[in-house]
């Protein structure tokens, strides 16, 4: 008995050593495999214009594979490729397997060659995280797999001008990401998906053999309907009995009816709210009193049913509807991405999250759960977010300095509150100038803190890149994509981002004031900029000469504290509050509620010490 469980035990530590030689593995092994992928590519593709002549692996250094014609990855140093892209090189073969290898690769652009056979059929094995996949104008030939409608990530793909025959495969429309779908020029027929709307329209089929269905002008109905006839006929002649006719009969009416109905939900694109019918009595559970209660029914009066024009984000975590009660109240709803965490789970976090309250956080009033569906209810902020205030669709952002900086220390403030006076700690693990909400008064307020957590574990890294094109990369430290654990260092990162928008006024992925040539994001044009010693000329224009220089300057410094490349290096959120603090000194901006915390530094003088003391810690 004992021996045998003794042996139970060592299973169960063999088991728990793989899994960490796996995670290791992961992380030490992964850029081989990207070098393996690169090579195995190079080998499969006929090249007879010497394109990938360059791709010359007699070297060791990290992160030269970056330099390859096509090649783009997460990180300069670092061979891990992002993207693929090989557009127009006259290149021949077949679609290269090797691909698999590049196993965080998330863009594939093969268009404009000469590959041909099929595309593979378990695509979806090879290019699990890819959302952009080009293969159109090559010579393709047989079926569109099914299996791409695993690849859940995709928001392109293009497989126009190639010769693929076939049906599309109608599993294509739940693709949940898909922005762009376009199969003009092939040889294909039948039934088209039902996309959302805007995906696809009658120019992404045109050319085809015979393709049916809207948006095309071609019904096909009729067809449909006739061969279920046939199918009826047939069963009749066969000799079976009336009563399995009348079931027949019956089948064709519930089929068509459920095609009637589903022409009629799609445009809506809000399937999922209608089939809410029958929970609309379900209460939501409110953690303040002051509001009056309310069921699932007055949240789908108050967001029009989730209608598309009550959107007013969509970020990793789900997306966030307008709501106006009847009384005129406005509040933001939150309908959380599918997640495989269970109701209880979801109920103690909410538990959680409905005790952390804090004057630069977003409120969380209430929340609800109704079938798979589930909904945080938030104070409504006036003002949007940071982001749209400091990148306006039209004109130049307006925000004077004082205003940038209250909204800086307001936000630091509730980041540090997060990271140390909170019980548990929270980790954040999506900052960016989207996630900053501003109330009527400008006043800063963090939302989406807390949801890493209730998101699938997948959705916990990958996601950060994959979902919404890239939208949040600026934004991530590099070290993540490399251990791909958050910590509150790579929180200070993203923070430190956010700061440097502030400042500068430019966008954390592309600097408009960078010359064309240069390719790298916010950071990367900070650290070239300091290392030219032309740090000051990233300062936006419209704040420097009106007697805050000096305050511009520091502010920009810790700024860059925050992005060093060493994660260690970086300062504690709540050093980043005190920094942030001493600049603004001379304002009049609020200080009540300051953080209770083990080091109590707060004075300008400070300044250094803190510094110095931060160097000694960490
Ligand atoms: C390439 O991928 C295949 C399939 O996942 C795997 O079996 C193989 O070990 C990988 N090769 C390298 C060098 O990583
Ligand atoms: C290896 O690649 C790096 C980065 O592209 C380059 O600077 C270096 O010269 C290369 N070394 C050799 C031996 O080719
Ligand atoms: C898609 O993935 C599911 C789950 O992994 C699998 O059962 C199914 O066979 C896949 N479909 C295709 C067409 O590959
Ligand atoms: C298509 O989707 C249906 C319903 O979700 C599923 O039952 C079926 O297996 C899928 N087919 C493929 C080929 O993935
Ligand atoms: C369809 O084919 C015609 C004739 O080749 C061409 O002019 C037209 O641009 C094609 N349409 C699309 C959407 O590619």
């Amino acid at each position: 008995m004992k021996m045998f469980m003794g042996g139970q035990i060592f299973g169960a530590g063999v088991i728990i050593v793989s899994f960490f030689l796996l995670i290791l593995c992961g992380m030490v092994c992964g850029t081989d495999s990207d070098i393996f992928c690169l090579k195995s590519v190079k080998r499969t593709l006929d090249d007879p214009y010497n394109y990938l002549q360059s791709w010359n692996f007699n070297n060791n250094t990290e992160g030269y594979i970056c330099k390859f014609t096509g090649v783009e990855c997460w990180h300069p140093d670092e061979n891990k490729v992002l993207n693929l892209k090989l557009s127009n090189m006259g290149l021949k073969g077949p679609f290269p397997r090797g691909i698999q290898n590049c196993s965080s690769m998330t863009g594939l652009d093969f268009s404009l060659n000469r590959l041909s056979k099929t595309i593979p059929a378990d695509i979806s094995t090879l290019l699990t995280f890819v959302t952009t996949l080009d293969l159109s104008s090559n010579d393709f030939t047989g079926e569109i797999p099914a299996s791409l409608s695993n690849c859940t990530y995709l928001n392109t793909i293009r497989l126009d001008q190639n010769q693929l025959t076939g049906q599309i495969p109608a599993n294509l429309s739940q693709l949940p990401r898909l922005k762009l779908f376009s199969v003009a020029n092939n040889l294909l027929t039948g039934q088209v998906p039902i996309f959302a709307n805007g995906v696809a329209s009658a120019n992404s089929y045109a050319n085809n053999s015979g393709l049916c269905g809207k948006p095309l002008l071609d019904a096909c109905q009729a067809k449909a309907s006739k061969s279920n006839t046939a199918v009826i006929a047939g069963a009749a002649v066969g000799g079976v009995t009336v009563a399995a006719l009348g079931l027949g009969i019956g089948m064709f009416f519930y089929v068509r009816r459920i095609s009637y109905r589903k022409k009629e939900e799609d445009p809506e694109g809000n399937k999922w709210a209608r089939s809410l019918k029958g929970t609309k009595t379900i209460k939501v559970s409110m953690f303040e009193k002051s509001i009056s209660k309310m069921n699932l029914n007055d949240l789908m009066k108050a967001t029009d049913n989730f209608g598309k024009s009550n959107i007013i984000g969509t970020g990793r975590s789900g997306t966030v509807y307008k709501a106006v009660l009847h009384d005129g109240t406005s509040l933001m709803v939150k309908r959380l991405q599918e997640s495989q965490h269970s109701e209880k789970e979801f109920l103690s976090e909410m538990n959680i999250l409905g005790s952390v309250k804090h004057r630069n956080l977003v409120p969380l009033l209430g929340f609800c759960v109704a079938k798979k569906e589930r909904f945080l209810v938030y104070k409504n902020m006036p003002n949007g977010t940071l982001h749209d205030q400091l990148h306006p669709d039209a004109g130049a952002c307006t925000m004077d300095w004082p205003l940038r900086l209250k909204i800086a220390i307001g936000a630091a403030k509730g980041l540090a509150w997060l990271h140390h006076s909170c019980n548990p700690r929270i980790i954040h693990r999506n900052i960016s100038s989207k996630c900053i909400l501003l109330d009527a008064d400008f006043e800063p307020k963090i939302s989406d803190f807390g949801l890493a957590r209730l998101m699938n574990p997948i959705d916990t890294h990958l996601s950060t890149f994959v979902n919404g094109e890239f939208g949040d990369l600026g934004y991530v430290a590099p070290e993540y994509t490399k251990t791909l654990v958050a910590t509150p260092k790579g929180d200070i990162y993203s923070f430190g981002t956010v700061l440097l928008e502030l400042v500068t006024g430019e966008r954390p992925t592309h600097v408009s004031k960078a010359p064309e040539t240069f390719k790298g994001n916010l950071v990367e044009w900070i650290q070239q900029q300091s290392s030219n010693a032309k740090l000051h000329e990233a300062i936006d224009e419209s704040l420097v000469g009106k007697g805050v220089d000096q305050e511009l300057f520091q502010f920009l410094k810790v700024a860059c504290n925050c992005v060093t490349a060493m994660p260690k290096e970086r300062p504690t959120m709540f050093e980043v509050y005190q920094l942030l603090r001493a600049i603004g000194i001379n304002y009049n901006f609020t200080t009540e509620d300051e953080i209770m915390l083990p080091m109590d530094t707060g004075d300008a003088d400070n300044l250094e010490e803190l510094i110095v003391a931060r160097e000694g810690h960490d």
